[in-house]
């Protein structure tokens, strides 16, 4: 079992907690592929009516470890994300998750997918993917718009901008905030409120509530990742990512003055 990735059962609710506080939860192959084998136990496992995503330490995820886009050999088979990615979207069981501190790219996503999204004051959400020279991910490029509606769905991704806890609740981002130290136990409340009722009702109300959506969503996973092959290492991606890495701001007009040397 994985200890970047840890679950506990208590009373019908399932806590999964991204342990890589040091990180910021950033998550790695090995997270990725360790949540995918949870979401999917967690759907067949009769003993499970909820699950309650939260992060260890200040943060919930800063999302996809950036370190893997230049280190690591593409995987054999499928991509522990997208196998991930799948497995979120095809979740049939609650999903309530607890936020707070950064929520950013992968932390972001992930909570689109959430039923019930309990935020704490100090929360910083991002969908960053302009600003890494990306697109989005995991179905967001259409299901945030399910959520906030078409134009500002468009704010939100081409700015990148960043999300406090009050923004997000006006957008209907999330469902509700609560100070740092109380979000845990509402968290908790509420999945074991969602737990008292029949396994079977839960999954088939879930189910019919996404049902409209499904097959959107399951394209939306193949659309993005064929943009992400892309633009993936490219000179714009690599620059913003040593930018993070070295805490200045990326220069993307270099990449722009080079196109417009090109004779007409
Ligand atoms: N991948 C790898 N490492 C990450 C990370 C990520 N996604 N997010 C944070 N970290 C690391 C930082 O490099 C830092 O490591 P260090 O202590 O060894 O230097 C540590 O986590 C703490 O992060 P730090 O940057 O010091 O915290 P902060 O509060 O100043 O900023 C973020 C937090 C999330 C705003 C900033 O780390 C960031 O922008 N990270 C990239 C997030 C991102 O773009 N994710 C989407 C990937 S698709």
């Amino acid at each position: 079992m994985s200890n970047t990735v840890l679950q506990e059962l208590d009373d019908g609710v399932l806590t999964v907690t991204f342990n890589r506080p040091d990180k910021k939860n950033a998550f790695n192959r090995e997270q990725w592929t360790a949540f995918d084998q949870i979401l999917r136990n967690a759907n067949t496992d009769k003993r499970v009516a909820v699950v309650l995503l939260k992060g260890a330490g200040d943060s919930f995820c800063s999302g996809a470890d950036l370190s893997d886009f230049s280190n690591s050999e593409p995987a054999d088979g499928v991509e522990p994300f997208d196998a991930c990615a799948e497995a979120l979207i095809e979740f049939q069981k609650p999903l309530v998750a607890a936020a707070k501190g950064i929520a950013v790219g992968g932390g972001a996503t992930i909570l689109l997918h959430c039923d019930i999204v309990y935020v704490g004051e100090s929360l910083r959400m991002k969908f960053p993917f302009t600003s890494l020279g990306l697109v989005p991910e995991l179905a967001s490029s259409v299901q945030l718009a399910n959520i906030v509606g078409q134009r500002k769905a468009s704010e939100i991704m081409l700015s990148s901008e960043w999300i406090n806890a009050d923004r997000a609740r006006q957008l209907d981002l999330i469902t509700d905030i609560y100070s740092d130290e109380q979000l845990f136990d509402k968290a908790t409340s509420k999945a074991k409120e969602l737990a008292k009722w029949p396994v079977s009702s839960l999954v088939a109300t879930k189910v019919l509530l996404k049902k409209t959506n499904l097959a959107t969503l399951r394209q939306a996973l193949v659309d993005e990742k064929s943009e992400m092959l892309r633009l993936a290492g490219s000179p714009e991606n690599r620059e913003a990512i040593t930018a993070i890495f070295e805490r200045r701001q990326p220069d993307f007009a270099q990449f722009r003055k080079t196109a417009e040397a090109e004779p007409a």
